[in-house]
């Protein structure tokens, strides 16, 4: 039995919020901002907009190009920090949107790195049991409301926006399988460097912590930089080791969104001519969860990759996670 990417979508929500207008909001330029991360706009959820429903029109894109609906699914996995509600799951609730009554659904939290936890979990329930044919997994962040829009050392970075992948298993022998070969991660010690801190049960929250900024995210941001290099390009070559292809057979290289300069330190050091490593990060910021899949569907609507392609998908976020994955798309 093998696991095929049958169909992927994306959403960005309509609001653009540019460099020019951080300018009017704190004291930043849009000359730092572009030379420090590559980041020249980003798209903001409307008020009323929530993360399940970014994640739904993604979903239903993916579901479009696969061929299937929504009650054909088995499950149905989000990967995101940014839940519509501590409960009950994202996943729930998309589950009544598409009608998806036999689907099994949930949140899973591996901060950026969601999407790619989230794969390789939809992966391994469809191998472990046949009767998880179609898995829709969606990595869908809404940043925008975990935003210190006061702090210019991290509201410069981060977007909202949605991406999904639909998994759907076949027992023609001839199908490959889309996973090569996986190396994800995890380490607890770094749990400071990144975190948003109060509102769980450690920190609930309180007036107190609503007016002390512990409702958004903090961020260490140069030492994340250094970990989020070293991290992306240890998991790189060892999903290139495993699986035994060389870097010339990659045809494209998709890390997570986070800043250029990060992703142009990780390219060559994968032995990846730069031209094969995708960024949008320009358009979007960081979208965190989001991020890969959005990139792999623009990838994919846009010809750069075909199906039996090569690619090779690497991310870094809090808590601190970090991986990658080799598919054959
Ligand atoms: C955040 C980040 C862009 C900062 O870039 P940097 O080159 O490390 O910049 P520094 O932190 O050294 O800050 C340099 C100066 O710019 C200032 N600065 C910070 N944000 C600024 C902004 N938006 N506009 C103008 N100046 C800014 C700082 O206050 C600092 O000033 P100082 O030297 O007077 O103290 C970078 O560290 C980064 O991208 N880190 C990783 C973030 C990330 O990827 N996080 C998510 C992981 S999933």
């Amino acid at each position: 039995m093998s696991i095929r990417i049958a169909g992927t979508g994306s959403y960005v929500p309509e609001r653009i919020l540019t460099n020019a207008d951080l300018e009017k909001m704190v004291e930043t330029n849009d000359e730092w901002i572009r030379t420090r991360t590559g980041i020249e706009e980003r798209h903001l959820a409307a008020d009323n907009e929530a993360t399940s429903d970014m994640a739904y029109e993604a979903g239903r894109r993916a579901l479009e190009m696969a061929g299937i609906r929504g009650e054909d699914l088995d499950a149905i996995i989000v990967g995101t920090i940014t839940p519509d509600h501590v409960f009950p799951s994202t996943g729930c609730i998309l589950q009544q949107r598409f009608g998806a009554e036999g689907a099994f659904c949930f949140d899973l939290e591996a901060a950026c790195s969601g999407l790619l936890f989230s794969l390789e979990v939809a992966h391994s329930l469809m191998k472990a049991n046949k009767r998880y044919r179609r898995v829709l997994v969606c990595g869908a962040e809404k940043l925008s409301c975990i935003t210190d829009w006061t702090d210019r050392n991290t509201c410069v970075l981060f977007g909202d926006g949605a991406g999904a992948v639909v998994l759907e298993s076949s027992d023609d022998a001839a199908v490959p399988d889309c996973l090569i070969a996986s190396d994800l991660h995890s380490d607890g010690s770094y749990t400071e460097i990144l975190k948003l801190p109060a509102g769980g049960s450690r920190i609930p929250t309180s007036a107190e912590t609503v007016a002390n900024h512990q409702h958004f995210i903090h961020m260490a941001g140069k030492e994340v930089f250094k970990l989020a290099v070293n991290a992306m390009v240890s998991a790189g070559r060892q999903v290139l080791e495993d699986s035994g292809i060389a870097p010339e057979a990659i045809k494209l290289v998709i890390p997570h969104q986070a800043n250029s300069r990060i992703i142009h330190a990780v390219a060559p050091r994968l032995g990846v001519p730069e031209e094969r490593v995708f960024i949008n990060v320009n358009k979007y910021g960081n979208t965190s969860a989001a991020s890969i899949g959005i990139c792999l569907d623009e990838a994919a609507r846009g010809g750069l990759i075909e199906h039996g392609d090569y690619v090779l998908l690497t991310a870094f976020g809090g808590g601190l996670t970090w991986g990658a994955l080799l598919i054959r798309y």
